[in-house]
């Protein structure tokens, strides 16, 4: 359709059918009605009249659904005006590949792109018009469950990834059927609510907010994203949905974003519970006032806009602009036209689960792996048969993470069908040792499983977090192995010295006990459907860990949040990594440092730094330097190596962070074999924000080094100009 007969379908509308536009609903809800709902859900069902207006639909299950829910809509739609179909698409959708923080440790982009694109396809074939990814909230702290749905504690590399993700989804042309629009998620500064807790309130400066967090939803938008979500928390006393200064002044201000902002689920409600709102209706007036286009489930602007509008409270012209931000959306993915746009029973059958889509999944969950800790135990050699495959996670299918879909598990290849699948005549002894929940106090088949390890070749203890205490609203306190899990390794490793410890888990765990006593862990976080094939793998040798530390592993609770990017303070510890110096920033009774920093992982090869050199020690404001890095494979297997760029700004007006990673790049090298790997710096990178939310850059000396946090191995200096 032409933007006029887009504008001529809005001026045939009634209000009430244009506060339907700005409405969504759960399938759930929408499907005649099916679900029998009580509760504050119950009151959320939709009538009759808002199912025959209604904008979007979220939550469904299958092409077959997304068919059917679109023909009923259009059968009663005056206007025939098709419904937006959207899914919480984060990880896969049948064929799911590892949680985002995982993925956030291959540092490698193309692997996201060739993962979503993945997800793509088996997304638009179900009949997905939009799915809610990329979340990209940069989150510091372990103890907020969400930490898992985001790439990274670290803006840059949370953001390249975001931006990959939109480009493989949304493709070149939207109005294809095969691809699917994008919605940024949670905007802004979700990961930084206080005391790590789900849903708590944020309140960070200008600065922190234009450095740390906006970043990366912006570098999704500047990639293409075509909706952006607020988020639940109010920042700086704001709720997000009801925030001019986000969505008005930076969002389609200062940024100029011009598709569709939607609401978190309930969240335009939730500004009664806020305590900015008096009712239902001062809540639409507060949301749509601050831009926010439709509100998730919660049916406040179908039920009171429309009035609000009579009034004189609300203006048309803000709804008519968002009613013609989300037709425009429609008419861009074709669905006036083809309002089924990708949804295809029979390619489904085909697309699903297909060998290429579980053969990159394979790929991703083992190059997210991170080998913690490894003394000389992996990788196990071929004549290693005789195995105990012991603890809660060993026989275990959740292993998909928070967001996969329903029955997910029931796809997962689990370890002992990896381990079969690749070494077919293996002896398996299996015990489950203990169970993982928190409270689990159960120790009576420890014995059982000391038994089986002693008399293995090799043990591999499978320990983690059930899969259901990470995702939103899974807070925790504690960041230790749930249940007897410590024990259980403890003593089956006094028995058989022989073991690895292989981790599933949705966020950084403190494992300083675990390791002390453990001689290898391999953290494979939440890694999908191909679980087992990749834990096989890497254990045997067949892949070679390359995954690093997307966020630092803390070495207590009480270190959290400990970004890697801090700030130096008037009395910095000299040695961060020691116990207290009196009258210095740090703790009595823990180092500063986390127990594995960021951007660390080993490898069953090893790489030395040889060399850093810039090729010029000045720098104009519109000029570049040149970093070459020179890195060789020490070690006797073929690997991956990520080669990580930092900056310190030693001398400026305001204080700045002690190590900030500007770029990176991966590299294979074979054994012996050397690389140049050519890093180009400009200006743009050493900017910052001042207090009052002005980004700049300032002459004078900046280091630039490589390694990664905490350990920078090699350092030179350039001056940027005046
Ligand atoms: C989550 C969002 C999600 C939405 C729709 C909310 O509870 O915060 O991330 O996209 O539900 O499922």
């Amino acid at each position: 359709m032409t933007e006029q007969a887009l504008k001529k379908l809005l001026e045939s509308m009634t209000l009430e059918e244009k506060a339907g536009q700005l409405v969504q609903c759960n399938a759930g809800q929408f499907i005649a009605n099916q679900l029998e709902i009580t509760g504050p859900d119950g009151e959320m069902l939709p009538s009759e009249e808002l199912n025959r207006v209604m904008g979007s639909v979220l939550t469904f299950e299958d092409a077959k659904q997304a068919k059917a829910l679109q023909d009923k809509h259009l059968a009663a739609d005056p206007h025939k005006i098709p419904l937006l179909l959207m899914l919480d698409v984060i990880h896969g959708l049948r064929t799911t590949y590892p949680i985002p923080l995982a993925m956030g440790c291959s540092f490698d982009d193309d692997l996201v792109y060739e993962c979503a694109d993945m997800a793509r396809r088996e997304s638009s074939v179900c009949g997905v018009h939009v799915t809610f990814n990329p979340m990209v909230d940069t989150a510091r702290d372990p103890r907020w469950g969400r930490i898992l749905e985001t790439n990274s504690e670290e803006p840059l590399l949370n953001g390249r990834m975001g931006a990959a993700l939109v480009r493989a989804t949304q493709g070149d042309d939207l109005g294809k059927p095969e691809n699917v629009a994008c919605c940024v998620k949670h905007y802004a500064a979700y990961g930084a609510g206080e005391a790590g807790r789900d849903y708590n309130t944020v309140d960070v400066s200008e600065r922190m907010l234009r450095e740390t967090y906006l970043p990366a939803y912006k570098a999704c938008l500047d990639a293409g994203a075509r909706l952006i979500m607020p988020s639940f928390n109010a920042l700086n006393g704001v709720p997000s949905v009801a925030n001019k200064y986000l969505m008005n002044d930076i969002l389609r201000g200062e940024w100029g974003f011009e598709g569709v902002v939607i609401s978190d689920y309930d969240a335009v409600g939730e500004l009664v519970s806020h305590g900015v709102a008096a009712d239902l209706k001062d809540a639409a007036r507060l949301a749509m006032e601050a831009g926010c286009d439709i509100d998730m489930v919660k049916n406040a602007y179908y039920l009171h806009l429309a009035n609000l509008v009579r009034e004189g409270t609300v203006s048309e012209e803000a709804v008519d602009a968002a009613v013609m931000r989300v037709l425009r959306l429609k008419n861009e993915l074709g669905l006036f036209e083809n309002p089924y746009h990708g949804a295809d029973e029979q390619a489904e059958k085909e697309v699903y689960l297909c060998e290429k889509h579980r053969e990159i999944a394979r790929r991703a969950a083992e190059e997210t792996a991170v080998l913690l800790k490894n003394e000389g135990i992996l990788p196990f050699r071929r004549e290693v048969k005789h195995v105990a495959l012991i603890g809660p996670f060993a026989e275990e299918t959740r292993l998909n993470g928070f967001w996969s879909r329903p029955g997910a598990e029931r796809y997962t290849v689990t370890i002992p069908e990896g381990i079969r699948n690749l070494l077919p005549e293996a002896e398996l002894i299996i015990e489950r040792g203990c169970g993982a929940e928190f409270e689990d106090t159960d120790r009576s088949g420890i014995d059982r499983a000391v038994q089986a390890a002693a008399g293995a070749d090799a043990v591999i203890l499978a320990l983690g977090e059930p899969e259901n205490d990470s995702g939103e609203g899974r807070s925790r306190a504690e960041l230790d192995l749930p249940g007897p899990q410590a024990e259980l390794a403890r003593r089956v490793i006094e028995a058989n010295g022989n073991t690895a410890i292989i981790l599933f888990n949705g966020r950084p765990l403190v494992l300083t006990e675990l390791v002390s006593f453990a001689p290898a862990v391999l953290e494979m976080w939440y890694p999908g459907t191909e679980a087992g094939n990749a834990v096989a793998r890497l254990l045997w040798g067949e892949a070679n860990p390359c995954g690093k530390l997307s966020a630092g592993l803390p070495r207590s609770v009480g270190q959290c949040p400990n970004p890697y990017n801090r700030m130096n303070t008037g009395r910095p510890k000299p040695e961060p990594d020691s116990r207290a110096f009196p009258f210095t920033s740090c703790y009595l009774d823990t180092p500063n440092l986390p127990l594995y920093s960021f951007g660390f992982g080993l490898s069953y090869t090893t790489f030395a730094y040889e060399k850093l050199s810039l090729d010029r020690t000045q720098m104009t404001k519109d000029g570049e330097i040149r970093v070459t890095v020179t890195v060789r494979n020490t070690g006797a297997a073929a690997g991956k190596e990520t080669v990580q760029l930092y900056l310190r700004d030693p001398v400026a007006s305001v204080v700045r962070p002690v190590q900030q990673l500007i770029d990176y790049r991966k590299v294979f090298l074979k054994p012996g074999e050397r690389a140049e790997v050519v890093f180009t710096v400009s200006e743009m990178q050493l900017r910052f924000f001042d207090m009052n939310g002005r980004e700049m850059s300032e002459p004078g000396e900046f280091r630039i080094s490589t390694g990664y946090a905490d350990h920078l191995l090699l350092t030179e200096r350039f001056e940027l100009t005046k």
